[in-house]
């Protein structure tokens, strides 16, 4: 049988579900630079990208030589095409104009360039996550466009995707007609259809936290936690297995792959910031792909995507993958 690609699935996409031009280039170029992403990645090394600026981002974190460059690889892979209003990331405090020199288009794109970025100098999985929205009409406006065009809730992305740098690199997109993997083949340097339909099945034997939060964690992550860990005599009556990458994107990847939660919840290290990750480019672009999936994603209190955002960098706490689960953990948070 011959190879889908990624350009053929998005042809073939026009052609069933009435994907725009747009989009579709929109896609493949987000794809182009998550290539050179990944080469820049696996250099290591011997490229000089590893170890960190000494520069620090808009939520105060030091930002890795790898954050800025690939940064900047979407940026410019991104800026010319005609295709966008504007762009918005974790690496930078505010919305980023297209260039005048260059026509707009109807999206926007927010992205976080390089996820798990505590894991590249210990050579262990990273990623690139994306959102795309529609501009909204700004009525003739002319001038910079503004924050407030990128404030939409999760439920009004057009599409979402995430590369992951493992031992393969590969491409994992949503148009919000199911989820489809694409593997990256060095060789031609081209995305190819590995995996059509991705599903999270609706039970799991799997979670994922950070436990040395533990202390800090609200009552019902803490009663829900300790039934997981009290296994086969606990409440739940089964034995559960704990992962954590510490990168998103590959925790998510193996909840996509082989079910489980990931949980990020709230605590009270910094108790004015609702949890660690971020709504716009984290937890949106991610609950859109695993509900696109069959699994589910909350904030304990509601659905993800429903949440009317209030600024590009807000955080929020997550509970995302097997639906069981997530309903579960959710229910103890509304007791
Ligand atoms: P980023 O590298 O983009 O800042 O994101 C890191 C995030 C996320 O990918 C991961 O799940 C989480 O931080 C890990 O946090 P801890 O270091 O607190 O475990
Ligand atoms: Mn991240
Ligand atoms: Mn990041």
């Amino acid at each position: 049988m011959s190879r889908v690609t990624l350009s053929r699935y998005l042809i073939e996409q026009t052609r069933s579900h009435n994907t725009p031009a747009d989009l579709r280039f929109l896609i493949e170029v987000v794809a182009r630079a998550c290539k050179a992403i990944s080469h820049q990645v696996s250099k290591g090394a011997l490229g000089g990208v590893l170890g960190s600026m000494e520069t620090e981002n808009v939520q105060g974190e030091v930002q890795k030589k790898l954050d800025v460059l690939s940064n900047e690889i979407l940026l410019e892979a991104n800026e010319w095409g005609g295709h966008l209003a504007g762009m918005a990331s974790e690496e930078m405090d505010k919305a980023y104009q297209i260039p005048g020199r260059y026509p707009k288009g109807a999206y926007l794109l927010v992205f976080d360039p390089l996820d798990g970025s505590s894991n590249i100098d210990v050579n262990v999985s990273v990623g690139t996550i994306f959102s795309v929205l529609r501009c909204p009409n700004r009525n003739g406006q002319s001038g910079d466009l503004g924050e407030e065009a990128f404030l939409q809730p999760g439920t009004e992305q057009v599409a979402a995707g995430y590369a992951i740098y493992g031992p393969q690199t590969m491409l994992i997109l949503t148009l919000g007609n199911g989820v489809k993997g694409f593997t990256l083949d060095r060789e031609l340097g081209s995305f190819v259809l590995t995996h059509d339909n991705m599903r999270v099945p609706e039970t799991t034997q799997e979670f994922a936290i950070n436990m040395s939060n533990q202390r800090h964690w609200e009552p019902p992550v803490k009663r829900y936690v300790e039934e997981l860990l009290a296994g086969k005599t606990g409440p739940l009556g089964k034995d559960y297995n704990m992962r954590w990458v510490a990168a998103m994107v590959a925790d998510v990847h193996r909840i996509l792959t082989r079910g489980g939660l990931f949980m990020y919840p709230r605590d009270s290290r910094e108790p004015e910031k609702p949890g660690k990750l971020r709504l716009m480019y984290e937890a949106n672009p991610m609950s859109f792909i695993i509900e696109q999936a069959g699994g589910a994603s909350t904030n304990g209190l509601q659905r993800i995507l429903d949440i009317q955002p209030t600024s590009l960098h807000q955080r929020v706490a997550v509970f995302l993958g097997s639906k069981q689960e997530v309903e579960r953990v959710t229910a103890y948070h509304q007791e």
